[in-house]
């Protein structure tokens, strides 16, 4: 099949309507639209399916204690979700509601027809509900014989007449799924626990309730309006009603779905429920059930009663939107719990993405704008650079295929050896040299080496940041397409000739927390405050008067320098001569007083850190850019030096 007919169909769990969007909710759908992004670009007709769940007796509750009817309720939060994704410009092609009218045909179909299966049939069920999970539970599995096993709240007794769901019919054929197909589960340490519940011994699956009624009724056929249908039933379904499965089927072809994302508090019901459903339905199973862990703030469950809930979009506008994207997909590996501080994030945009990436695009623009009025030819990459070009082809190859493993934080991670490929090169072969001696075919290959290296990288990041990466692209003067993801990475073309555009810094350096952390202080606990107040009378009396404030600190640019060329400085006892490559254009000189302590030559090739923000000063009538740290005692002067090799122009922070 080529690629443009092959169908990629995503889907995130529907949101329930009885809670605000949180950066858990936010997770999952950035996730998904990172899958549908970088499937468009691959080139897959894709599409993209996510939504809200409005029905059953924990939103009916919700909306009776705020005085609303269900169906307001459901109108007001719903809305929210959705403007929260269009605010975030997630990619989705359809938002479902469970309380459309095609969602309830497609749902009443779905159960004639499992009915008319026989999978389908008519008891009593007698037992224990959690309104909090919307469900069902045996006495064994309660909680000290009263509470929910999954959320610890009071379980009510169920007595009442209920249609069932025959689970037991495929106990057998679910057991043979995850054994034929070991990635169905995500990731794959996950389907463990799944297959031992199942091998365990399923129950019926009770799928109607009488008790309330904020639910899809029964299908007329069935001539029981008692009845409305277990809200897991109407919301699993809409994997397949948003694909206007039971009245307009068009879209069906996108079934089976390629990744289904989901939470892992939620993954029972989407490995267990939802493939006996499907194959009761005759229908094809999806490719990949992926489960994602949870975020935490601060090593904390967040909770609405803690008052520690991070909200999404305050964190995409303090930090940018594309940051945020970045950060969650990168900072935890896909499955694992993961938590959320402004640190983490900060030292992310820091480092990742202002030193990294944003300094690498810096580097293009000076070199091409100082050296070749901005122009960029790819003429001689080949020539001086095969060896570049094919470990970067091959990391970006092998980093592909995590994608739909769910592995995004490796496939970040990959894109990241790259950068620092590109970044390494330019410190490796010192395009200010080859300017000087007039080696100005290299210095062009060079640059345009860096600028299709960035081309390739800004077109796998596209799906991840596509706000930022739309800036870079334009900057490089290229599209991003698939037909340029087909020329760039499957055919390894070069770019064409281009002209690079000079753009602001994409991430400036962030220095302190930009959101107010005073709902995490009212949770504080009672340990920590008294040892806080103590700490701060502590810094009344004590306080010496040469403190500075960490803003103050911040006020000296600190940078990992590489020195790339060292002279004696005639006539000077004290002085060398050095060039100090600090990730900028051109190397730095510097006049540093170290010359009794350090041979010119031992010096090349190492590392040091530099003040960077030093006003030029003349010594012995030279210029010098900065100035290295060196601590001496009597056993000498020492610079000092990072522990590991940094890339030239790290920040120290
Ligand atoms: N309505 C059901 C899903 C039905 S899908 C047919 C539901 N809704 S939910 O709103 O409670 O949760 C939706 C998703 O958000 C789940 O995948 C859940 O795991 C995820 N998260 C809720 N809190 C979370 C965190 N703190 N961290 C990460 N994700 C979490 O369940």
């Amino acid at each position: 099949m080529s690629d443009s007919c092959k169908k990629v169909y995503i889907t995130t769990p529907i949101y329930y309507v009885n809670d605000v969007a949180h950066i858990g909710h936010a997770y999952t759908t950035i996730i998904a639209d990172m899958l549908a992004r970088y499937s468009r670009l691959v080139g897959y007709d894709t599409f993209f399916l996510t939504g809200t769940d409005e029905h059953g007796q924990k939103i009916a509750d919700s909306a009776t204690s705020r005085g609303k009817t269900p169906k307001e309720y459901a109108d007001e939060v719903s809305g929210k979700f959705k403007q929260l994704w269009d605010d975030f410009d997630i990619s989705y092609d359809k938002f479902i509601r469970t309380t459309d009218e095609e969602h309830k045909i497609g749902v009443q179909k779905a159960f004639e027809k499992m009915y008319a299966k026989g999978d389908i049939y008519k008891g009593h069920y007698e037992g224990n509900y959690c309104v909090s999970c919307e469900t069902f539970f045996t006495e064994a599995q309660l909680m000290d014989g009263e509470g929910c096993p999954d959320c610890g709240k009071p379980t009510t007794v169920v007595k009442e007449e209920s249609y069932f769901f025959k689970l037991t019919n495929y106990e057998d054929k679910l057991l043979e799924l995850y054994k034929n197909n070991p990635e169905f589960i995500l990731p794959k340490a996950k389907a463990k626990e799944i297959v031992n519940f199942v091998s365990g011994g399923l129950n019926d699956l009770s799928i109607s309730r009488t008790s309330f009624d904020w639910g899809i009724k029964l299908p007329e056929s069935m001539n029981d309006d008692k009845h409305v249908m277990y809200v897991w039933l109407d919301a699993l379904l809409n994997y397949i009603t948003g694909l206007g499965y039971g009245t307009d089927e068009k879209n069906m072809q996108y079934w089976p779905a390629k990744v289904q994302l989901v939470g892992k508090d939620i993954l029972r019901f989407h490995s267990i429920f939802w493939p006996a459903f499907l194959m009761s339905l005759d229908l094809p199973l999806p490719d990949h059930i992926a489960a994602h862990g949870w975020w935490t703030r601060d090593g904390e469950k967040m909770s609405k009663s803690k008052g520690n809930v991070v909200d999404p979009k305050e964190v995409a506008d303090a930090y940018g939107l594309d940051a945020f994207r970045y950060f969650m997909l990168r900072e935890v590996p896909f499955g694992q719990d993961g938590d959320f501080s402004q640190r983490a994030l900060m030292d992310r945009i820091n480092s990742d993405l202002g030193n990294d990436l944003g300094n690498l695009l810096n580097r293009i623009q000076g070199m091409s704008g100082k050296y070749f009025d901005f122009k960029v030819t790819s003429k001689d990459v080949a020539k001086y650079h095969q060896k570049e070009l094919d470990d970067v082809d091959t990391l970006l190859e092998n980093a592909e295929p995590l994608i739909y493993n769910m592995q995004i934080n490796r496939y970040l991670e990959e894109i990241w050896k790259v950068l620092t490929i590109a970044n390494k090169a330019i410190g490796d072969y010192e395009p200010w040299t080859m300017m000087k001696n007039g080696r100005e075919e290299e210095a062009m290959a060079l640059v345009a080496l860096i600028t299709n290296i960035m081309a390739k990288v800004s077109l796998l990041l596209d799906s991840v940041m596509p706000e930022k990466i739309s800036k870079i692209a334009s900057s490089l003067g290229i599209e991003i397409s698939t037909e340029n993801y087909n020329k760039l990475l499957k055919n390894k073309e070069l770019i064409a000739d281009t002209t690079i555009t000079k753009i602001d810094a994409l991430f400036p350096r962030i220095e302190e927390e930009l959101i107010a952390t005073a709902d995490v202080q009212k949770t504080e606990s009672v340990v920590e405050k008294p040892r806080k107040e103590a700490a701060k009378q502590e810094e009344k009396t004590e306080e010496p008067d040469n403190l500075i404030t960490i803003d103050q600190f911040f006020e000296t640019t600190l940078k990992i320098g590489t020195i790339v060329e060292a002279q004696e400085v005639p006539k000077s006892k004290k002085l060398l001569k050095l060039q100090v490559d600090v990730g900028e254009a051109n190397p730095r000189q510097i006049l540093a007083g170290i010359k009794e302590f350090y041979s010119a030559e031992s010096l090349v090739g190492t590392q040091a850190c530099v003040v960077a923000n030093l006003k030029p000063a003349k010594l012995m009538g030279m210029v010098s850019e900065g100035m290295l740290l060196a601590a001496k005692d009597e056993n000498g002067l020492h610079l000092l030096r990072p522990e590991a090799s940094k890339i030239a122009g790290t920040k120290v922070s």
